[in-house]
């Protein structure tokens, strides 16, 4: 591919031309910071919130980081000649060579010859919770003379708080404080819910600084021409309501082929004392390379943790390395400071197997935000506390799913004990709370037995099905049967029969409601509005068929017999398009009353009618349920960023091919179809966690075994899953002479025959081998 590869190993991504289809970004952070920062050094800083609070400044619009328009630059200038350029080539390659960008876990690095001199800038933020991020900058001189190069390191603060105050501006001042040998900038805002400090700071003394952006630049000066460097003197301005910028000077003298490193350290603080203890912490002999050290083997750890080795390299390269990394970012921050109760809820259920005591802690913080008549809240924000009251009724869906990952990886039934407040009154245990749930959704439902969805379900746009209080969603009615299956098994591995048998009922009940009221003819509605008209029916002219309620029948067990034989067939021929099945068919055109918003989107994009990521991995685990493994296979192929599908068509797909996209643009927007706008934002590697080690590759925990039980391409003969899980490690090595896609003939632990798939867990901390030979039985 002409724009770069994954280096040979895998771990960083390779980007060798600067003008990729659009700004490749990397999401570099830690637990509270971050920053977005494309090949060309594009992007921008955060502070807990990726979407509120702005550090630095970066004119991006909505959730996604895609089009950066500054970013953290390194100005140059040779003192001798009064050539000015930038470390890397922002709108145009003439003058530079040599361009490279390494996307790391957790760093990348940058670097373009221009003049000369060979700069290399790599940024990184270090593991833990410092709010800080780390900038090794080495000049080289390439040249044959003597040069004298000023570097103007450069980055344009913003300090945005999450109040809704658009004016940051007059609330923060920014100066060079010669006490600390730094720039601060300080907030001002007493009423922002969170309040802080931005710094920077260098390794060496500057010889100036600017804080004023219109200083630096010059009244019309931009990226491209800034006045201070073209003067070669910054201007040791400060700011205080005016633009804000941050810039470190200064000389250095270098013989032919000499280098010279220098460090940028920047951040968040709250008072001085903790610029001091950062700067003393980073800023040291050898403290970034510690840093460094520290984040390579944080990832290091997490990719040889739970591991797969099959015949395909997207695969290896997806479940072993970047679903985790991106994995990690969701449960963090991939949708800011906003907790979506049911996106924290899957984003946690897919690195439990990686981080089980994330999960735990989530699971509680989630908890907190139900009600104690059982319905829950669509989302918080933790920095400023403001609740999204909005009650959609799927959120309680997805508590026993994430609840039995959980359970499934630790063992620790006790927590189901744990006593957690609800948000108005009481508190409950954590197996109360998720019975409130499921209790609520058997309670609130029409008379034809189906739910009622309030304000809505997973489908977020979807939001005028009920304005009257009577709507119903088919979809969420067989959610709420899956979730009150997965609940029960829960109550039943732990003896709790009474609620086993209660919530059984339950799904039964919902279960023969769908398929007495849900039933399109030939596949199932979607669901039914406040005036009794059918969403997602043949009867509609748009919006006819809807995949996620299809396939959620299928693995939900909701569809049985001829149905259930029919549906993936339906998916197959009215849903299937090169880029994958699309979340909904035909799109919608214009805004229909009585549906919701999205209606009015843009046909292709968002719900209405893309490829939407989620959609495709629930169409794969119906996949699973029905023995499709070269199906499943092929849908994952269209959608994964990593694979040729979509490498080999970069302009295209347009997105990074290390980050999975909410969704590709479905066919109603021809111009665009295929294309990937929308990379971070989404649950896409949380799902493909679960599926792929548990459901294709099938080496799936119960609460008391390990489940062997795959469902796989049948032209794959072998592959092999390394899962360690409470204590032990399971090195499970599958054959299939017969090449088959699903079934397994035999299975062996430790050279020893057992008599089923299910290999009871050990307790030893040792290593165990299990041998399994796929084919009919
Ligand atoms: C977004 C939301 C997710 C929702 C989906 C469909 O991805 O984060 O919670 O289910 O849109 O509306």
């Amino acid at each position: 591919m002409q724009y770069g590869k994954f280096s040979k190993d895998g771990s960083e991504y390779v980007i060798t031309r600067f003008d990729t289809p659009r700004p490749w970004i990397n999401l570099i952070a830690n637990e509270t910071y971050g920053l977005y920062l494309s090949q060309n050094s594009f992007g921008f800083s955060f502070y807990r919130d990726s979407q509120t609070v702005k550090v630095t400044y970066a004119d991006v619009t909505g959730y996604v980081p895609t089009h950066p328009q500054t970013g953290k630059f390194v100005f140059l200038r040779d003192m001798d000649t009064g050539h000015c350029w930038s470390n890397l080539p922002m709108h145009t390659a003439r003058g530079y060579s040599g361009f490279r960008c390494v996307h790391g876990q957790g760093y990348s690095r940058l670097s373009a010859r221009c003049h000369g001199i060979q700069t290399d800038f790599l940024a990184l933020v270090p593991i833990g919770a410092d709010p800080v991020e780390i900038w090794e900058i080495t000049l080289r001189n390439c040249s044959k003379r003597t040069r004298r190069i000023k570097a103007f390191p450069y980055q344009q603060w913003l300090l945005s708080a999450p109040t809704g105050i658009t004016d940051t501006l007059t609330y923060t001042r920014v100066a060079y404080r010669p006490d600390l040998h730094a720039i601060v900038a300080r907030m001002t805002n007493s009423t922002a819910p969170l309040q802080y400090d931005a710094f920077m700071a260098a390794d060496f003394e500057p010889e100036e600084h600017d804080c004023n952006y219109d200083r630096f630049m010059g009244a019309y000066g931009s990226l491209s021409t800034p006045a201070a460097v073209i003067a070669g003197r910054a201007t040791n301005s400060s700011a205080s309501g005016e633009r804000m910028c941050g810039v470190l000077a200064r000389t250095f003298e270098l013989a032919p082929g000499e280098s010279a490193t220098f460090r940028i350290l920047t951040g968040v603080s709250h008072a001085d004392a903790e610029v001091k203890t950062l700067m003393a912490r980073y800023l040291s002999d050898g403290a970034c390379a510690t840093a460094l050290r520290g984040v390579k083997d944080y990832w290091k750890r997490i990719r040889e943790g739970m591991r797969v080795q099959t015949p395909d390299p997207t695969i290896n390269l997806t479940a072993n390395i970047w679903a985790k990394w991106q994995n990690y970012h969701t449960t963090r921050h991939a949708r800011g400071a906003y907790r979506g109760f049911r996106d924290l809820l899957q984003d946690t259920m897919g690195f439990t197997p990686v981080q089980p005591a994330y999960t735990r802690q989530a699971l509680i913080d989630v908890l907190q935000h139900q009600y104690a008549n059982g319905l829950c809240i669509r989302g918080w924000s933790p920095i400023s506390g403001k609740l999204d009251t909005r009650k959609h009724r799927d959120s309680p869906c997805w508590i026993p799913l994430t609840l039995s990952a959980y359970l499934r990886e630790t063992g620790e039934f006790a927590f189901l004990d744990v006593p957690v407040d609800y948000l108005d009154t009481g508190r409950a245990t954590v197996f109360e709370h998720a019975l409130a749930g499921m209790r609520r959704l058997h309670e609130e439902r029409a008379p034809n037995g189906l739910c009622i969805i309030g304000d809505g379900d997973w489908n977020d746009s979807l939001d005028e099905v009920a304005v009257k209080g009577l709507g119903q969603s088919v979809w969420l009615t067989i959610a709420a049967v899956y979730a009150m299956h997965a609940l029960a098994d829960i109550a039943g591995a732990c003896g709790r029969s009474g609620p086993c048998g209660q919530l059984r009922a339950w799904a039964q009940e919902l279960k023969t409601a769908v398929n007495e009221h849900g039933w399109d003819g030939r596949w199932y509605l979607y669901a039914i509005t406040d005036d009794g008209d059918p969403v997602g029916s043949d009867r509609n002219a748009e919006g006819k068929i809807h995949l996620n309620v299809q396939t959620w029948a299928l693995f939900a067990g909701v569809a049985e017999g001829a149905r259930a034989a029919s549906l993936l067939q339906v998916i197959d021929e009215t849903l299937a398009t090169r880029y994958g099945p699309v979340l909904m068919h035909p799109a919608y055109t214009g805004y229909v009353k009585g549906i919701g918003k999205v209606s009015g989107k843009n046909p292709g994009q968002a719900e209405n009618g893309p490829i939407y990521s989620h959609g495709v991995l629930f169409k794969m685990l119906a996949d699973f349920t029905r023995g499709r493994g070269d199906k499943a296979f092929e849908s994952f192929l269209q959608i994964c960023p990593a694979s040729p599908n979509n490498t080999n068509e970069p302009d295209r797909f347009q997105g990074e091919p290390f980050t999975a996209t909410r969704y590709l643009i479905g066919p109603a927007c021809p111009e665009r179809f295929g294309a990937a706008p929308y990379s971070y934002h989404t649950a896409m590697p949380a799902w493909t966690m679960q599926l792929l080690y548990e459901r294709m590759l099938g080496v799936r925990p119960s609460f008391d075994a390990m489940i062997i039980d795959p469902c796989i391409p049948a032209a794959w003969k072998k592959f092999e899953v390394v899962r360690p899980l409470r204590g032990a490690t399971y090195r499970v090595r599958v054959s299939n002479p017969d090449h088959v896609q699903t079934g397994v003939r035999s299975v062996r632990v430790d050279g020893k025959k057992i008599p089923s798939n299910r290999i009871p867990l050990f307790s030893d901390g040792a290593l165990h081998t299990v041998d399994v030979e796929m084919g009919s039985v």
